[in-house]
């Protein structure tokens, strides 16, 4: 199977699926993340939100689907057991401890910033050596730059909207 895919490779092929099963991992774990704060998200711009969350979701969805497959194009198989996308993950899940649209926006945020952590460390190893590994880690990371930009833009919402409520209580207070 992809046997000249295979030979065109210049790094060690099992050495490179390790990596590409952490971050299959990873894609599983970041497309939980989503869907779970989705589910239980609270808070000031809500509906705009989880509908955010819910199309981030999918994405890590179609992140997870083309890692599996350049995993078996270079001759290994995806992790086959969900118990071991904990283990093997560099980016960890994290258990959503409070439901307010804040607590979730960040904890998505740290996930994010280490997925481009993750693509940026593929690029390196495969730029030069891997071509077909190296475009579609340059697309992950490209959409993963994308969804840091957007949460960090629906915080920043949140922020002023909060020195805004901040601002007309306290008018409010002192009569102007
Ligand atoms: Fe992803
Ligand atoms: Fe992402």
């Amino acid at each position: 199977m992809g046997e000249m895919a295979q030979k065109i490779v210049k790094l060690d092929l099992e050495q490179l699926q390790k990596v590409l099963n952490e971050a299959f991992a990873e894609e599983w774990l970041a497309y939980y993340q989503y869907w779970i704060a989705a589910k239980v998200a609270m808070g000031l711009q809500r509906s705009d939100i989880v509908r955010e969350f819910n199309q981030h979701a999918q994405e890590e969805l179609q992140h997870a689907d083309w890692v599996a497959e350049r995993i078996i194009q270079l001759g290994g198989t995806p992790l086959l057991n969900p118990d071991e996308w904990s283990r093997v993950a560099i980016c960890k899940y994290i258990t959503p401890h409070k439901f307010d649209v804040l607590s979730l926006l960040h904890d998505n945020l740290l996930a994010e910033r280490c997925a481009i952590e993750r693509y940026k460390k593929l690029c390196d190893l495969t730029d030069d050596t891997d071509y077909e590994t190296f475009r579609m880690s340059r697309d992950i990371l490209q959409e993963e730059i994308e969804h840091e930009q957007e949460l960090e833009d629906f915080l920043d919402d949140l922020e002023a909207a909060k020195e805004f409520m901040i601002d007309y209580c306290s008018c409010e207070t002192k009569g102007e």
